[in-house]
């Protein structure tokens, strides 16, 4: 039986002391989760969080991790610095940094191995831009992000992925896909793990959605049978949303 998972994803948004406090806040409410429940936080925030958190059922991710082992990289944080925080996650391949920060398919393909190799879990993001979806491009486009970052691993590297089906235009937009556009192209994204690492790699994958999805429609779309939780931008700021999309799950 794969993970079931609700994802935060902070993005650029709370100081130090805004963040422990939601994280302290989450601690004291989410006791006994029926799903795994992973919050991402900026890098400043990921080894006060972690320790605040641990023996908690709330796991921590980075938002991005270097392409690069170390070295002289200015400003640029690697995933054995991100490990060293006691992080168990990276969020890879959002579409923030793919279209703001230029990270292609290769760059994002080092992110990943140097995240896995440093004993770090990716939760790896794909999705269309808006054009894509009305020229009804979204298969193509997917295959393409997993062909071009993550394909190429090992059968045992790809347990540690998560998925995360996040369409564009649905990205802090209030507008969600609907749980049958979600829903079709979650199996084919499973169908797609399925013919490259066997169905029962792909029947373990957890796949989120992401996308405008808040704790009024979060029940509603995991309900759908491949869509495995969410990665929540906008509402998991909000300690009440985040709980109750947690709650959904
Ligand atoms: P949103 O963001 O929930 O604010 O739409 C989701 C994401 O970008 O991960």
């Amino acid at each position: 039986m794969r993970t079931k998972m609700v994802a935060g994803n902070w993005k650029m948004n709370k100081t130090l002391q805004e963040g422990v406090e939601l994280a302290a806040q989450l601690k004291n409410d989410v006791k006994n989760p029926k799903c795994a429940v992973v919050i991402g936080t900026p890098f400043i925030h990921l080894a006060t969080v972690a320790e605040l958190v641990k023996g908690s059922p709330i796991k921590v991710a980075a938002e991005n991790c270097a392409d690069k082992d170390k070295g002289a990289y200015t400003g640029e944080v690697s995933a054995a610095m991100v490990a060293s925080t006691g992080a168990e996650y990276c969020i890879l391949g959002h579409s923030e940094r793919r279209a703001y920060y230029h990270e292609d398919y290769e760059i994002l393909k080092n992110k990943v191995e140097l995240a896995l190799a440093n004993g770090l879990k990716v939760i790896f993001c794909i999705g269309e831009v808006k054009e894509e979806r009305l020229e009804n491009k979204q298969n193509e486009v997917v295959k393409a992000q997993l062909e071009g970052s993550v394909f190429h691993l090992t059968a045992e590297q790809w347990a540690n992925i998560t998925l995360a089906y996040e369409p564009v235009w649905a990205i802090g937009t209030g507008l969600t896909a609907t749980p049958e556009q979600a829903q079709e192209i979650h199996a084919f994204i499973r169908g797609l793990v399925a013919e490259k690492y066997g169905k029962q790699a792909a029947d373990d994958t957890t796949i989120l959605y992401g996308g405008s999805c808040n704790e009024k429609n979060a029940a509603e779309l995991f309900a759908c049978p491949d869509i495995d939780g969410g990665l929540i931008g906008g509402a998991s700021l909000v300690p009440e949303k985040f709980e109750a999309i947690i709650a959904a799950r």
